[in-house]
């Protein structure tokens, strides 16, 4: 039997972080095979980031002694989402599989989960050929509740005589809509209407995963200006005011400042009351001009949107977004989990 060992990653122990960082180059390739690794920098405050909606801690597992696998959870704090735990990222070195290193993290992500009062956890588990993340989430004993598109926007593709007429029919509009925008943390004449929009996300469709789209507000969007930007998450924000000045939509797209070349669309929503007009396309179109604008560096946007919501793809794919990977989960009863992982 080979020694596997699995120890949380904490900030004391730097050589534990290198570890994590090695592998994570190695398993994100199997995905992102032309994206540069992610420093230790940008690894970092994801694996130690605390904040008032999500807990995350992260797992390295080593096998005598060689960096072999990572684990990463989200525990979200929000009272309707209290009973899940989010295995985000569970992944293993090709070179170190079928030898029981994911079930060694698993073990004791799960552990770590049902300490903190966890009953259910989700796999997340990218579509690879070969189907392995599928394979082991299911032999875990938990089953198909989502399945997501990820997406990316060659910069260099994008389909850019359809931008410039989605900003222009934005800009001639007579019927009252206007837009704002902003780069950072949001400023705090705006705080109010972008919780609002940001309300506009509670109706987005998750399938039969059994989670509840936390409700936002101004405390936790402040906290969540702040983690980003310890981050390193540069923000980009655009909103769209109704007539009367009442929140209608919003657009937000993350630009990465340790890795400029790719950017990270964040959420985009219209409030029931506001759709059917194009505040999609026009919020959309807006924010990545703004992005672009701040940094001209960005070659890919990355974005992820359930395969079940046909509007949102819609603009996306018009937008010139290509599927690049699907991510699947998962979801199954953490008793029941640990006592298949042993
Ligand atoms: C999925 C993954 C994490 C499994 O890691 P691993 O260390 O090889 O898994 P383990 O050795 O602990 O496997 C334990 C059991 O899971 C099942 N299993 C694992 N990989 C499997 C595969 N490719 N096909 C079928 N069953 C599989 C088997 O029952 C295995 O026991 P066995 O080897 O005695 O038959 C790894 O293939 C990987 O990193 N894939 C890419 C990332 C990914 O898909 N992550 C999502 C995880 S939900």
């Amino acid at each position: 039997m080979p020694g596997i060992e699995v120890h949380q990653v904490t900030e004391d122990r730097p050589d534990l972080l290198e570890a994590l960082v090695a592998v994570r180059a190695v398993t994100d390739r199997e995905v992102n095979p032309d994206d540069p690794p992610a420093p230790a920098e940008e690894v970092a405050p994801e694996l130690f980031s605390e904040w008032a909606m999500v807990r995350h801690v992260g797992f390295v597992a080593s096998v005598d002694g060689s960096p072999a696998g990572e684990l990463g959870l989200a525990a979200e704090k929000t009272e309707e989402n209290a009973h899940m735990v989010d295995v985000e990222w569970l992944a293993v070195d090709p070179l170190h599989r079928r030898r029981g290193v994911a079930d060694a993290l698993l073990r004791t992500g799960l552990g770590w989960a049902e300490d903190h009062g966890r009953s259910a956890a989700v796999l997340w588990a990218p579509t690879l050929p070969g189907g392995a993340g599928r394979a082991y989430a299911e032999r875990c004993g938990a089953t198909l509740r989502l399945e997501e598109r990820c997406s990316r926007l060659p910069v260099a593709e994008l389909d850019r005589v359809r931008q410039d007429e989605w900003l222009r029919a934005g800009r001639e509009r007579t019927d009252g809509y206007r837009i704002v925008q902003w780069v950072g943390p949001t400023p705090e004449q705006h705080l109010e209407a972008l919780v609002a929009a940001h309300r506009a996300m509670e109706d987005m469709p998750t399938d039969e995963l059994d989670w509840t789209v936390p409700p936002m507000t101004p405390e936790r969007l402040r906290s969540r200006d702040e983690v980003w930007a310890a981050r390193g998450r540069c923000n980009v924000s655009t909103l769209a005011l109704a007539p009367d000045g009442a929140a209608a939509g919003l657009s937000e797209l993350q630009i990465n400042t340790h890795r400029p070349e790719l950017a990270g669309q964040g959420d985009t929503g219209v409030v029931a009351d506001h759709r059917g007009h194009g505040l999609g396309r026009w919020l959309k179109a807006e924010n990545l001009r703004l992005a672009l604008d701040t940094e001209p560096r960005i070659r890919i946007v990355e974005t992820y949107n359930a395969e079940s919501n046909p509007w949102m793809l819609d603009i996306n794919v018009a937008m010139g977004f290509r599927p690049h990977v699907g991510y699947q989960a998962f979801q199954g009863d953490v008793a029941a989990m640990r006592k298949i992982v042993g």
